[in-house]
């Protein structure tokens, strides 16, 4: 039988230095992006995905500003804010919350990112519960795959090869910041290193799932599903746009946990 997958990661921290000067007074993922606060649309994901425990990662300077906003949501879930004193990368989410998620197979999301579609996050789900001792990763086509994680893949679509920020690739696919993970992955950290840039890779852990065979991609349909990387100003207003055109119908209601859970 297969086990449900109760907790998720959220990443919110660093500095936030492409978004100075909004970052000296609050974090970059309570930016507004079109009419909600950018972490809640990861955050809804993984409240979509059925996770009922979400570990927040965020920089210390901002903790007060992410009370003050949880206080007053009421949300299905229960949100534990974590710490993380330095930006070093990713992966050091896992130490991080080990011991909070005791141990277990669970979703990482990043808080930059928006993923909305039809049906693609029960296609994760379902590719995950098919592949239990599988990490699941999502692969989207972009025009500038230098700047993210890209994945190569045979003529089977099975991943072959997996590159943090390449300067030269063959593929255009780039790795969405959702990942499925597996228990073993919190000895996979104590087995990588920081990479040139002083930081922990996220893709380092995967290339030890691709070792292992462990690692499968789900192909995002881009003419039905959307994923936008709000990393920097100008993504975040053309984030903004696309959304704010997609609701110009009044039907389009994406990411709206206040309206669903808030309590006043
Ligand atoms: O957007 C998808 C890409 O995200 C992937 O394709 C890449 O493989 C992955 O490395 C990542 O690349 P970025 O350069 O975009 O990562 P960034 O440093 O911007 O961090 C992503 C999110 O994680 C962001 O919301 C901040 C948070 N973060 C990041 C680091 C390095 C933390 O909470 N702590 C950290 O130490």
């Amino acid at each position: 039988m297969n086990k449900k997958i109760k907790h998720g990661v959220l990443l919110a921290g660093g500095d936030g230095t492409r978004l100075r000067p909004f970052t000296y007074y609050t974090s970059k993922h309570l930016l507004p992006v079109h009419n909600k606060p950018m972490i809640f649309y990861p955050l809804m994901n993984l409240i979509l995905l059925g996770v009922e425990n979400v570990c927040l990662i965020i920089n210390p300077k901002h903790e007060s500003t992410w009370n003050q906003l949880l206080s007053n949501l009421k949300l299905p879930i229960n949100i534990n804010l974590v710490r993380q004193e330095k930006p070093e990368g990713i992966p050091e989410a896992f130490p991080l919350c080990e011991k909070l998620i005791n141990y277990s197979d669970h979703y990482l999301a990043l808080g930059d990112n928006i993923l909305i579609g039809s049906g693609i996050l029960d296609k994760f789900k379902n590719l995950g519960e098919i592949n239990p001792k599988h990490s699941i990763i999502l692969g989207y086509p972009v025009k500038n795959p230098q700047e993210f994680g890209v994945a190569e893949l045979n003529k089977n679509g099975e991943v072959t090869s997996i590159v943090e920020k390449p300067l030269n690739t063959k593929s255009n696919l780039a790795v969405v910041g959702l990942y499925k993970f597996t228990s073993e992955v919190f000895e996979f950290f104590k087995r990588i290193t920081k990479s040139d840039r002083g930081e922990f890779e996220i893709v380092d852990i995967l290339k030890l799932y691709l070792e292992k065979k462990k690692l499968s991609i789900l192909n995002i349909n881009n003419a039905t599903d959307y994923w936008l990387d709000t990393g920097n100003i100008d993504s975040i207003i053309s984030a903004t746009n696309f959304l704010s055109k997609l609701s110009e119908s009044k039907v389009v209601d994406i990411a709206n946990i206040e309206k669903l859970f808030v309590n006043k």
